[in-house]
């Protein structure tokens, strides 16, 4: 089969990176991994892909002097990669709308909550301050404004009672192991499209229910 030549977007800890290698590991996955990119030097991903064989590269987003510069830096090693989608997993660096248009429909992120709630930073201590009782996660189609789009799947879990930021950022966290490579999957097989803004298609792949994580889908 062909897969999609995919680069993953990184600044620091890369679970969702690796979440995404081991996903490409099966031989009917639809994309695989050929570039991995961080804006920040000594990310702990970069070791992840190191150890995968996955060739890699630091942009310092320090060296240059504008958010286009350094996009367009960004831009001229993915076509040299010959990258056909991008996926952000804890890129913590804004795009430019210039680099966005020129990865329409082609460039995904994930963030920690249920979109379009609890767009931005510290998702967690403000889903905590508001009492909401399900939380989860986004993967979605990146458009210029921050943590907006075409959403393409998400995976809910419970707020418990008891939760701190760090237990429930870790019940999250589980999840989007589980939901970026699903998601991703029905991006590069083609079940979904973007259509009038929406994501449309197949959205659930046969026998995966990303959807709920424990303990809705299974016990604790
Ligand atoms: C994830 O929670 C993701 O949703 C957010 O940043 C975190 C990245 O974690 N955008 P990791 O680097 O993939 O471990």
């Amino acid at each position: 089969m062909t897969k999609t030549r995919v680069a993953v977007l990184i600044s620091g800890r890369g679970s969702n990176l690796q979440a995404l290698i081991d996903a490409c590991k099966a031989p009917d996955y639809p994309a695989r991994i050929v570039l991995v990119v961080s804006n920040v030097p000594g990310a702990q991903g970069l070791l992840r892909a190191e150890a995968s064989l996955i060739p890699a590269l630091v942009i310092d987003h320090t060296d240059f002097d504008s958010r286009e510069a350094f996009d367009d830096a960004l831009d001229a090693e993915l076509r040299e990669a010959g990258i056909e989608l991008l996926c952000n997993a804890g890129f913590m660096r804004l795009h430019g709308e210039g680099f966005v248009r020129s990865w329409w429909n082609r460039q995904l992120n994930i963030h920690p909550s249920l979109l379009p709630a609890f767009k931005g930073l510290h998702t967690h201590a403000r889903v905590l301050r508001e009492g909401v009782k399900i939380t989860g996660s986004t993967v979605h189609v990146m458009r210029p404004e921050m943590d907006s789009g075409p959403i393409v799947a998400q995976a809910a879990v419970p707020v418990l009672p008891d939760d701190s930021g760090d237990s429930l950022g870790a019940r999250v966290l589980m999840a989007e192991h589980r939901l970026y490579p699903h998601a991703l999957n029905l991006v590069a097989s083609g079940a979904v499209r973007v259509e009038g803004e929406l994501v449309v298609g197949m959205t659930q792949i046969k026998d995966q229910a990303p959807y709920f994580s424990p303990p809705f889908d299974e016990p604790l």
